[in-house]
């Protein structure tokens, strides 16, 4: 298969878990005969230092000419003034807002010899295995903001089709599981969330009768995953509610750099990233782990390419490493040699050939 990726490393650990992503990009091309060409282009922090701009219409033009799109991380102290008015963050937002990539799959997966590294109760741990889905276009992250110097106002907005859409990818989802979807609100004071709340169960009795539908609040949601995490299967969510529980839901697996994500739209080009941030504290050192950008490259493979194969071999071989023992510094523990960033792809990119 041909297939044009743009790569956006962005800032901080970004380049370096980038770059891992596109060697295992480049073994599985090697493996399976296929033919992937990469362009590298500028977002965030670092398109604001080289053209003052956190999205230059070539990296816009480049994406939307692409199959997919591979982004490393974008922020840092460096451009962290708050009263700032270019900020890195435009940059990603933007992209998300270009590309339409509404849905954003978020899958928390336990390795079982990672357990030990979770600040939870190991027996917590059993059984959890759950997809988080996080409307990733809309709500208080693209409403219109306010701001003089004695207020300052976000505005949350949820039109029906924005629900109904990211309702019907989450049960679609659901459908090929256990039939439960969880959808998180906070009714009980949001009017966005009344509303999230009614779409929700009309698109699901009208659409999916098959699939058993719970509406939590998001506190208690914050609560349940962590005291009784195996219970989810598929979550469902408006933009920040997802982004704060993703990173929560993110320590039962024991590092926020385990988590990888695919941002889909109802048409083509799809954005991986993993979830984690730049990670300033450790850029630089080539130390940063590199699993939650190599499951985004099994995901891309999987969603954009429709390579299966392909996508199951990678997860398997990083399951495998993983299990064997190897450990970045974040998922380590007491006496366990610790690897770098390309030690760690290398292995793995080892085990997919
Ligand atoms: C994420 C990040 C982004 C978000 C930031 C960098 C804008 O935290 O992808 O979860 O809030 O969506
Ligand atoms: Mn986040």
């Amino acid at each position: 298969m041909d297939a044009q990726i743009t790569i956006l490393p962005g800032d901080g650990i970004g380049p370096e878990v980038a770059s891992a992503g596109k060697d295992v990009m480049m073994a599985v091309q090697n493996l399976f005969g296929h033919n992937f060409t990469f362009e590298n282009k500028y977002i965030g922090g670092s398109a604001i230092d080289k053209f003052n701009n956190p999205l230059p219409n070539d990296t816009k033009d480049s994406c939307k000419d692409s199959a997919a799109v591979i982004l490393g991380a974008v922020g840092g102290p460096k451009w962290d003034d708050p009263n700032a008015n270019i900020r890195p963050e435009q940059g990603l937002l933007g992209l998300r807002e270009l590309l339409g990539v509404f849905a954003n799959i978020r899958p928390v997966k336990i390795f079982p010899s990672l357990t030990k590294t979770s600040p939870l109760k190991e027996d917590r741990l059993n059984n959890v295995d759950l997809i988080v889905i996080r409307e990733l276009t809309g709500g208080i992250y693209f409403g219109e903001k306010t701001r003089n110097e004695n207020k300052s106002s976000d505005l949350c907005v949820y039109h029906d089709y924005e629900i109904k859409r990211i309702i019907r990818i989450a049960a679609d989802i659901a459908k090929k599981r256990k039939c439960k979807l969880c959808s998180v609100d906070k009714a009980n004071v949001l009017e966005t969330s009344r509303f999230w709340r009614d779409i929700t169960k009309n698109t699901i009795s009208a659409e999916y009768p098959e699939i058993i539908i719970e509406h939590i609040l998001v506190d208690a949601a914050a609560m349940y995953l962590i005291n009784r995490p195996s219970d989810f299967d598929v979550i469902v969510t408006e933009n920040m509610f997802g982004d704060i529980l993703t990173d929560e839901a993110s320590m039962l697996t024991g590092s926020l750099g385990m988590l990888p994500s695919a941002s889909l739209s109802d048409t083509s080009v799809g954005l991986y990233e993993p979830i984690h941030g730049s990670a300033p504290d450790i850029a630089g050192k080539g130390i940063a782990n590199p699993c939650g950008m190599i499951g985004s490259i099994a995901m891309l493979l999987r969603h954009s390419l429709n390579l299966n194969e392909e996508a199951n071999i990678v997860e398997k071989a990083m399951h495998d490493v993983i299990e064997s023992g190897a450990r970045t510094q974040d998922i380590a523990h007491n006496d366990d040699k610790i690897l770098n960033t390309k030690e760690m792809t290398q292995l793995i990119i080892d085990k997919i050939n």
